[in-house]
């Protein structure tokens, strides 16, 4: 395992967990089941990222385009998130993680949407780490959702339109509470953003790793947080 530096832990770790579908295809197994083993590591990431102090950890598991897949993945998918909070909520609760959704979740299954809700106001009294899951989620959605509700303030005379900078934008985004992502990471061999957080990523320090996501351990997430702790952000100055 790397050696990190415990001080300088990215504040805000964002990933998306990419190839579950060719891990299953190589041990012949239904892309489901790389789904469910991507589960698994979601559980092993939350709780490493927990114990080494990170702030934020933004998960991407549904996008607005995976609507597309085969409705049996669909489904599967679903299904594995509420394996995951029936399994996890108690541990989550336990390690003052504060549960977050992000993305219309609205167009869940009803049961799923009680099932969020429940779960985001079990834990918004915690004050640990914020675990952000992004479900039917799209940054240019979220984008256009956030301009919308700016406009509307404007209307309510909430907000003015001379008051309108990046910072006072972040406002209306889903991840207001948030900082900016410190490091975004993708497995899966692919090097691609896919709509992941796009205002939250403009100053991001990128990991490409070719490792599965089902593949992706505690010592992985720390070659990506070494890889980070030795470049140089210098956010456009020099
Ligand atoms: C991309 O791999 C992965 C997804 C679309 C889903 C991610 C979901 C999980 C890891 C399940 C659990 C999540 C939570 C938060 C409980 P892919 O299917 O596109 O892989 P492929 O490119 O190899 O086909």
């Amino acid at each position: 395992m790397k050696d990190i530096d415990l001080k300088n832990v990215p504040k805000h770790i964002g990933i998306i967990m990419d190839g579950n579908g060719r891990w299953a295809k190589n041990r012949f197994l239904p892309r489901i089941a790389g789904h469910k083993e991507g589960m698994n590591r979601v559980v092993d990431i939350v709780e490493e990222c927990c114990k080494i102090g990170v702030r934020t950890l933004t998960l991407y598991a549904f996008s607005t385009e995976n609507w597309k897949r085969p409705e049996e993945e669909v489904n599967g998918l679903m299904n594995i998130l509420v394996i995951y909070i029936n399994s996890q909520l108690k541990r989550i609760l336990e390690n003052n993680i504060v549960f977050r959704v992000i993305g219309d979740y609205s167009k869940l299954p009803d049961s799923i949407v009680k099932l969020l809700e429940d779960s985001i106001n079990k834990s918004k009294n915690n004050n640990g780490m914020v675990l952000n899951i992004a479900l039917n989620y799209g940054g240019r959605a979220e984008i256009i959702a956030s301009i919308k509700k700016l406009y509307d303030d404007i209307l309510k005379e909430k907000f003015s339109i001379d008051d309108l900078n990046e910072e006072s934008f972040k406002k209306y985004l889903y991840t207001k509470e948030n900082s900016d992502v410190d490091l975004m990471i993708r497995t899966g061999n692919e090097k691609r953003i896919s709509n992941f957080l796009i205002y939250q990523l403009a100053y991001s320090e990128f990991y490409f790793t070719d490792i599965l996501w089902p593949e992706f351990y505690a010592d992985n997430l720390y070659d990506a947080i070494y890889d980070f702790q030795n470049r140089n952000r210098r956010f456009g100055g020099i």
